[in-house]
C-alpha cells in the first residue's frame, strides 16, 4: 500500500516528510490541520507504520522520534476529544448484567437495517468498501491488548481471536473471508484499498481502535470497545445478510456476514463475561474505562451511521 492522498495542507507535509526526511517534521513544523479529516488521515497513517505499512515509508519510521511525537499529539487530541463525549456512566452489582443493559439500551441509527430494507445496490457497495478499512485487519486492534492482560483474560481473549484468525485455517481468518467477499462482488480486496474514499467519521473509528489497543494504560476501553463491538455485531450481521439475498448479491459476501450471526453471538459472551468481567475481577478499578471504551464503539458507529445515512439521504 502506498501514503493515501492528503486532505489539507497538514497532512501534504507529513506525507511529504514521511516519504523523505521524518526531521522536516522537527525543522518546519507542519501547519496546524485544517480539519478533522487532514488530522485523522495523518493519525491513520501513523498508526499503519506499526500494522502494515507503506511502500513508499521506510520501516524504521514506525519508532522515529519525530513521527511518535507527532502521533502523540494527535492521539491526546483525539482522545481529549472521546473523553468528552463521554458523559459517565452509573452502574453497579453484576458486570454482565451492567454492561448487556448499556449495550440494550442504546438506541442508534442501524446501517444494517438500512442495508436490510431499502438500501441500493451501489450504496451496499459503497459501504462495504467502505467498511474493508477494520474488515481486511478485522481482530488486530484488539489483538495489541494480549500482552497487557493477566491469566483469565488473556486466555479468554486468545480463545476469541483464535476464532477471528480462523483457528488455524488461512481461508477461514475473517480478513480473509471478507476479502473474499469484496472480490465477488467486484470490489477491491487490497488492504486499505478505499482509504481515500472514506469518511473522517470512518477513519476515527478505525483510529480509536488503535488507540486503545496500542496504550497499556487504556487496556479497560480496549476490551470494553471489543466487547460492545462483538455485542452489537449478531442481530446486525443478520440483518446485512438478509440485504446482501434481498439484492440479489454474491453468496461470497452472505456467507461472511452468516458466519458473524453465530460467530458473534459466542463472542459477545465470551467478551464481555470471560474478558471484561475476569479484567475487572484482577482490576476493578477499570471499570469505568471498560464503559468508556464500550460506549466510543457505540458512538462513533452512530456517526458513521449518521454520515453515510445523510448523504444517501439527500436529495439528488
Ligand atoms: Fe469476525
Ligand atoms: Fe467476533
Amino acid at each position: 500500500m502506498m501514503l493515501p492522498k492528503p486532505r489539507g495542507g497538514f497532512s501534504a507535509e507529513v506525507f511529504v516528510a514521511l516519504r523523505s526526511d521524518p526531521s522536516r517534521l522537527v525543522e518546519h513544523e507542519p501547519p496546524e490541520p485544517e480539519s478533522q479529516d487532514d488530522a485523522a488521515i495523518v493519525l491513520w497513517a501513523l498508526y499503519e507504520l506499526g500494522y502494515r505499512g507503506f511502500e513508499d515509508v521506510e520501516e524504521r519510521l514506525e519508532w522515529d522520534l519525530s513521527v511518535l511525537r507527532l502521533r502523540g499529539e494527535l492521539e491526546s487530541a483525539m482522545e481529549a476529544r472521546l473523553r468528552r463525549r463521554w458523559t459517565g456512566h452509573r452502574s453497579e452489582g453484576d458486570f454482565a448484567e451492567a454492561f448487556f443493559a448499556f449495550v440494550g439500551d442504546h438506541d442508534g441509527p442501524s446501517l444494517a437495517r438500512f442495508v436490510q430494507t431499502e438500501a441500493t445496490e451501489e450504496q451496499v457497495l459503497d459501504l462495504l468498501g467502505m467498511r474493508s478499512l477494520y474488515h481486511l485487519k478485522e481482530a488486530d486492534p484488539s489483538a495489541w491488548a494480549v500482552p497487557r492482560l493477566e491469566t483469565a483474560a488473556k486466555a479468554a481473549l486468545v480463545e476469541l481471536l483464535y476464532d477471528e484468525y480462523g483457528a488455524g485455517d488461512p481461508n477461514r481468518l475473517h480478513q480473509h473471508l471478507f476479502a473474499r467477499g469484496l472480490e465477488a462482488l467486484g470490489l477491491r480486496s487490497e488492504y486499505g484499498g478505499y482509504i481515500d474514499e472514506v469518511p473522517a467519521e470512518i477513519l476515527e473509528q478505525n483510529n480509536a481502535m488503535a488507540l486503545f489497543g496500542l496504550h497499556r494504560r487504556l487496556r479497560g476501553a480496549a476490551m470494553g470497545h471489543l466487547a460492545a463491538f462483538e455485542a452489537t455485531s449478531s442481530m446486525p450481521s443478520r440483518r446485512m445478510a438478509a440485504g446482501l439475498q434481498r439484492l440479489g448479491l454474491d453468496a461470497t459476501m452472505v456467507a461472511y456476514y452468516t458466519e458473524h450471526v453465530t460467530a458473534d453471538a459466542a463472542h459477545e459472551q465470551v467478551a464481555v463475561r470471560a474478558i471484561c468481567g475476569a479484567l475487572l475481577d484482577q482490576e476493578p478499578a477499570l471499570w469505568d474505562e471498560v464503559f468508556f471504551g464500550a460506549f466510543t464503539c457505540l458512538d462513533l458507529e452512530d456517526r458513521v451511521a449518521d454520515h453515510l445515512l445523510g448523504r444517501w439521504r439527500e436529495p439528488a
